[in-house]
């Protein structure tokens, strides 16, 4: 049985004040909930990560971290290692997020091996991907999501993916408020696990979550969870609300 995962990616938001309020809230809100089959889980920014960390034992929040670089030291000014991230206490991390692909030139060829430098140091990846909104109009959408798939993960071997989690993010419902109908979704998510099971067979496809990202809010949350294929979601502006992000925790 897949967990639901429900994972705020907070991208370049919140100081360290603001962190510990919002961490506070979660904390607050999520306490009497039963989230016996779900993890809640926040993306602070590098620089809010060991505090909220601290902030968040004992809870049922994981704490993960946004990035990181493929290598483990050495002269990559501003750039954060696996080995720093474990150092903290994080042990996932989010990967391939289309804006690192946009804004920072990340390849499918560097993202397999960060996936590699993740992995080798256990940490789990959160492997993000998805289309434009140009190969959508050109219903090209599955030949550009296998093909992001194939190049950074299908180099691993079928144990890999124990500590891999999907997030199919279409970048035209990335903070558009345009967000993919829940059979758009559903239909994805159902290429991306049969993309799997032809290439691993259907157990280790069947053990994989794939989360939904792309406005994703308390609104639309419940009917998109609602799809069999659909194992949670990544929230990104509705994560920065304690309460937004509390009722999409609430939508499984
Ligand atoms: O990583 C999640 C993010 O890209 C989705 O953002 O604001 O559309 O929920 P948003």
């Amino acid at each position: 049985m897949r967990k639901h995962i429900v994972a705020g990616n907070w991208k370049m938001n919140n100081d360290l004040k603001a962190t510990k309020k919002l961490v506070k809230q979660i904390r607050k809100s999520i306490k009497k909930a039963d989230l016996s089959n779900t993890r809640v889980i926040v993306a602070p920014t590098f620089v809010n990560l060991a505090t909220a960390v601290k902030r968040t034992k004992k809870s049922k929040i994981e704490v993960v971290a946004q990035n990181m670089h493929q290598a483990s030291n050495g002269a990559f000014t501003g750039e954060i290692s696996a080995k720093m991230l474990k150092s903290i206490g994080v042990k996932t991390v989010i990967l391939g997020h289309s804006e690192r692909r946009a804004y920072f030139g990340e390849t499918d060829a560097l993202l397999a091996e960060k996936v590699n430098a993740a992995l080798e140091n256990k940490l789990e990846v959160i492997f993000c991907f998805g289309e434009e909104l140009s190969d959508r109009k050109e219903n090209n959408q599955e030949g550009v999501v296998k093909s992001q798939i194939k190049n950074a993960l299908f180099h691993l071997d079928a144990d890999a993916f124990k500590n891999i989690v999907l997030a199919y993010e279409p970048v035209w419902a990335i903070g558009t408020g345009e967000t993919a109908s829940p059979e758009q979704a559903q239909d994805m998510h159902a290429f991306i696990r049969k993309t799997l099971s032809d290439k691993y067979g259907e157990e280790v496809a069947n053990t994989v979550s794939i989360l939904y990202g792309g406005s994703v809010k308390p609104g639309n949350a419940k009917e998109i969870f609602s799809k069999p294929d659909v194992d949670g979601g990544l929230i990104g502006g509705a994560a920065l609300k304690a309460e937004d992000f509390f009722a999409i925790v609430n939508a499984f």
